[in-house]
């Protein structure tokens, strides 16, 4: 398959590019930022915000589908400031999917638990009623429901709490690598860590993503999916897990959502059932303690 990979230097695009590589990949980034794609492979500097560079990008490659893992994803500051999320997740990914319609091409979009206000008390299955909390997860679900109306060829992928190798430049990095520094900070200074305990999901390996698109795109089964790894915990539980895995001798502290005090509120359950994927019969997601241990070997920080 042709594919053009927008975003391919981010956390779940860098594991995309290994995850797709039988296949034949431009990867589209950031004007700029050339320097940080992997060597060898073809690309094309793109903005996403700007559809006509989209559009130039598939006529001059014809792929067969347009892979778009881009996004504006600072949860806070899009709660003071949606722009810029309107513009990229929104509009952008509109425009993008009219582009994938006129050239009858597949696209994929990847979407968030946050779309979901985290009442419903169980885990949540694809057609279950969204209603985000936050700016961020309203400007992703308007991405969801604009491609929906455009083109009907899509992938629209909900993942949750991404950790990957390449860490999240967007974010300044992912939660695995900060409570990492945290927690070895706290070992000399004693300075605790303070981790919500109010938040239920299931955070997800971005390498297990990457793989389990790659599957799904082989079925051409359009529609929306929930893709993250299997279990739940709390952003407490997860860090004590961390910390437990690379022999971080600290007890994190645990604190509610409120006296965090962020500006943007998340569900307290976001907890996501991968149904579609069950139903299709190809769930390989694994255990988030599984795929967690095997991040930190990776990254060569699993004790002993
Ligand atoms: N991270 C999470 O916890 C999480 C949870 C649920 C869903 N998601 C969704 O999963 C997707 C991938 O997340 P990630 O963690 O891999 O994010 P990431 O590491 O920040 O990667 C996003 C990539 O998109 C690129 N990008 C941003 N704006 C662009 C634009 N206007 N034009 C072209 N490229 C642009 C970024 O470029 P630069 O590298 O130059 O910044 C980056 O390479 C996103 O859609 C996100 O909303 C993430």
């Amino acid at each position: 398959m042709k594919i053009i990979l927008i975003g391919a230097n981010g956390q779940l695009g860098t594991d995309l590019v290994a995850a797709l590589a039988g296949h034949n990949l431009m990867l589209a980034i950031r004007p700029g930022t050339a320097g940080r794609t992997q060597a060898g492979l073809p690309y094309v500097e793109l903005d996403v915000s700007k559809p006509e560079q989209v559009r130039a990008a598939v006529a001059s490659f014809q792929p067969d589908l347009v892979l778009n893992t881009a996004a504006f994803h600072r949860v806070d500051d899009i709660e003071c400031d949606a722009r810029l999320a309107l513009q990229v997740n929104a509009w952008a990914a509109q425009q993008a999917a009219l582009i994938c319609r006129e050239a009858d091409i597949a696209m994929l979009y990847v979407s968030t638990d946050y779309v979901f206000d985290g009442r419903k008390g169980a885990p949540y299955v694809e057609d279950d009623l969204p209603n985000p909390l936050s700016a961020y997860g309203a400007s992703k679900l308007a991405g969801e429901l604009l491609i929906r109306s455009a083109w009907h060829k899509h992938y629209i992928i909900r993942t949750c709490g991404l950790y990957g190798l390449a860490g999240a430049m967007g974010k300044g990095g992912n939660f695995v690598n900060t409570m990492l520094r945290l927690g070895r900070e706290s070992q000399q200074t004693g300075k605790p860590v303070r981790v919500v305990c109010d938040q239920v999901c299931t955070p997800t390996f971005t390498q297990d993503l990457a793989g389990q698109i790659a599957a799904l795109i082989e079925s051409s089964r359009y529609g929306t999916y929930h893709i993250t790894s299997d279990g739940q915990c709390s952003w407490y539980e997860f860090t004590r897990e961390i910390f437990r895995l690379a022999g971080i001798a600290v007890e994190p502290v645990a604190i509610t959502s409120k006296e965090l005090n962020l500006p943007a509120r998340r569900p307290p359950y976001s907890v996501l059932r991968n149904a579609g994927l069950q139903a299709l019969g190809i769930d390989q997601m694994r255990h988030w303690r599984a795929a967690l241990a095997d991040y930190l070997r990776q990254a060569g920080a699993l004790a002993g």
